[in-house]
């Protein structure tokens, strides 16, 4: 191909981006508002608050739900895992903070970190606070809570972060019962 033949080839292609180009400025007069309810900044909020059935949840097991693109554990504690959460001296802890988005100036203590009284609900920002992974939950790791296997960090069973190289607990997010089975995240 000539070079002037490649830049013919080239306008034609710009001439046809640019017509097509100018038909959706015209359609997007119209159209705007229906786009612009759609932008990121609409989406991100409608999103920041999710409501989830926790009532399918048994003592013992945790739900795994996806909200703001991380994983969000909800955990159904058993009463040995409550006394276990509640039996640490705080002293003990790497980070001392409840990392508790509802109140980030609470300490670490279990009742600061669980989302219910009696502290059967557990609810944390499944992303070690290391470098990011997801840990693994269900009593592993040393402590009997979540231990992430990318570089060994043991969470207990309250999700702080006991040993390995994570700096803090694992993050408790802005949360709430909105009835008797239901959870309000965000
Ligand atoms: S990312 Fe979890 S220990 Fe490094």
């Amino acid at each position: 191909m000539s070079h002037a033949e490649d830049h013919e080839g080239t306008r034609r292609d710009f001439l046809y981006y640019a017509t097509a180009g100018a038909g959706a400025v015209t359609a997007g007069a119209a159209v705007w508002p229906l786009v612009d309810q759609m932008n990121p900044s609409a989406d991100v909020k409608a999103l920041s608050s999710i409501r989830v059935d926790v009532s399918g949840v048994e003592p013992g097991t945790q739900l795994t739900v996806k909200w703001l693109g991380k994983p969000v554990f909800i955990r159904r504690r058993t009463q040995a895992e409550i006394d276990d959460a509640r039996a640490v001296d705080l002293g003990d802890l790497i980070d001392d903070n409840a990392q508790n988005r509802n109140d980030m100036a609470l300490d670490a203590s279990d009742q600061n970190r669980s989302l219910d009284e009696a502290g059967e609900w557990l609810v944390m920002i499944g992303v070690c606070t290391h470098l990011g992974c997801v840990p693994i939950g269900d009593g592993a790791g040393d402590f009997g809570g979540w231990f992430c296997p990318c570089h060994g960090s043991h969470y207990d069973t309250s999700g702080r972060i006991r040993k390995g190289p994570a700096p803090e607990n694992l993050w408790v997010p802005v949360a709430a019962f909105v009835d008797d089975s239901t959870i309000k995240l965000g």
